[in-house]
């Protein structure tokens, strides 16, 4: 554990940043869950008459991890705004993924240096996965002294204390553990909407050679059964009609428990019992998705028919460097049985292009694995150089130019995939969850299909939050419109 003050000059001596080293050399043992978390009442009235405003970046982990920040804030009495002229507190929850998205919070930073020249009072806090950095935790402290906390993945738990520190002293706090973190149950979290999240395990032990997760969110540790399941429960009784299970490789649950035989699949099975409308789950690894998952899946019922399932390349040569640990037969194969056993699923996928060495016969192989298997949606990404991780000593000859060239093709052939898989779902009855009003008419109503697929129709605002059938009636590339039926008559899907 690291901490120190502003006031210390030296910050060398005092803070041992995170260290990628010691991330790599994660040790086996235990990791202890704690479950006695609670907000001091002294403390719970720290925020009286002041606002937080929390900036989140990245993935959902990242979402979630604010919803919990929310509600440890809330619990101490502070009020959200969505000002920053009225904010006492600012967060920026952070993402390292690829360069752009720390280029956005160093902009960001610099934004934010005025405002607290203005209101010196503020808090700024700095978290999330750029701080689990060294080279970002240096350099803010070196160029952006003006920030008050930073606080790593693993410290989440610990903002009431660290607030109040910055608070009372007024000086930089900076805590970041570089070794993972254990499992703390029970903090509060400021759940919205009709969606909620839940992590079912934290970290990543797969070392994919581009990736700087499995360094900033630490080794991989699976919640409690009991714990995910009592939580579930509790959500379904409040009346959450979605849950979206969490982890970096949800695949891996269970695989940590040395006493029990429990895995991704046996808990999927238990939360298909519990009555709540609809289960999805992010994000899957081919690696570990086993033939009783796949068994259960098909079981339906609450588990959605929408599988995201990262292939990242289509060149098993790529692959190998990428350290996936499987070949582009094996994900074909993968897909297949996945679709034989839910033939009405959709698939979507990661895709890197322009990873070092990528020839123009890999890249091919990626556009031929993408139209064999037809993925509905895809999230693709020109490859990051990521300091520390061993991809970012690979040689990288591959131009700019041809990396983008990739990517637009790339994108072109997912639209194509997009739109026919769209056109072939006109005039069929779709089971939906209404999510709200769409952002462009009030008039008109957004939800989702099982497969995740979304959909516009016209409606009364008090469908929101309910399962109806639309029958399709248009598709575009990327949605769907539809018209509301009062029973349905077809065969749903
Ligand atoms: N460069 C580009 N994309 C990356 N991803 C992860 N690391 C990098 C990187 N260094 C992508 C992968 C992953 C998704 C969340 O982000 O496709 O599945
Ligand atoms: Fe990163 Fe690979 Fe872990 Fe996914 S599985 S978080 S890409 S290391």
């Amino acid at each position: 554990m690291s901490q120190h003050t502003k006031s210390e000059k030296d910050f060398s001596k005092y803070f041992q940043p995170p260290s990628l080293t010691d991330a790599k050399k994660r040790g086996k043992e235990d990791i202890k869950v704690h479950y006695d978390f609670q907000i001091p009442d002294e403390d719970k009235e720290l925020g009286k008459d002041k606002h937080y405003l929390i900036q989140t970046y990245g993935c959902q982990m990242n979402e979630h991890d604010t919803e919990t920040m929310k509600g440890m804030l809330e619990a101490m009495g502070y009020t959200g705004t969505e000002d920053r002229q009225e904010a006492d507190i600012i967060l920026l929850n952070t993402c390292a993924i690829r360069e752009n998205a720390e280029d956005k919070v160093f902009g960001e930073l610099g934004h934010l240096k005025t405002l607290k020249l203005q209101k010196p009072g503020l808090i700024l806090g700095v978290c999330g996965c750029m701080s689990q950095e060294e080279a970002v935790v240096n350099r803010i402290l070196k160029k952006h002294a003006f920030v008050d906390i930073i606080f790593g993945t693993h410290n989440i738990h610990r903002l009431p204390s660290l607030l109040k520190e910055a608070y009372f002293s007024k000086e930089m706090v900076v805590e970041v553990w570089s070794k993972e973190g254990d499992i703390v149950e029970n903090m509060p979290k400021k759940r919205e909407g009709m969606r909620a999240w839940v992590n079912i395990m934290y970290g990543c032990d797969k070392f994919c050679t581009y990736c700087i997760v499995p360094y900033t969110r630490g080794k991989e540790r699976s919640r409690r059964p009991e714990d995910v399941l009592a939580e579930v429960r509790d959500l379904a009784r409040q009346g959450f009609k979605e849950i979206t299970l969490l982890g970096q490789n949800v695949n891996a649950y269970g695989k940590d428990f040395d006493d029990i035989e429990y895995l991704f699949g046996d808990l999927m099975n238990d939360i298909r019992k519990i009555d709540v409308p609809r289960v999805r789950f992010m994000t899957s690894h081919p690696r570990d998705f086993d033939d009783h998952l796949i068994e259960v899946l098909g079981k339906k019922g609450n588990l959605m028919e929408h599988i995201h399932l990262p292939v990242q390349s289509g060149s098993t040569e790529i692959l190998k460097k990428m350290s996936r640990k499987y070949t582009r037969e094996r994900y074909l194969e993968l897909a297949s049985k996945i679709k034989t056993v839910m033939p009405d699923v959709v698939l979507s996928t990661d895709i890197i292009v322009g990873f070092p060495g990528e020839t123009d016969e890999q890249f091919e192989e990626t556009m031929s694995l993408v139209k064999e298997v037809g993925f509905d949606f895809a999230f693709t990404f020109i490859y990051s150089p990521r300091e520390g991780t061993p991809a970012a000593a690979m040689e990288d000859n591959v131009p700019l130019e041809v990396k983008k060239a990739r990517l637009q093709r790339l994108n072109e052939v997912i639209a194509t995939f997009s739109s026919e898989s769209n056109q072939k779902l006109i005039g069929q009855v779709v089971e939906v969850l209404v999510e709200g009003e769409s952002k462009n008419d009030a008039n008109v109503l957004s939800a989702r299909t099982r497969t995740n697929k979304l959909i516009h129709f016209v409606g009364s605002r008090e469908l929101i939050g309910t399962i109806v059938h639309l029958r399709v009636t248009e598709a575009k590339t990327w949605f769907l419109k539809g018209e509301l039926i009062e029973t349905p008559l077809q065969k749903t899907v």
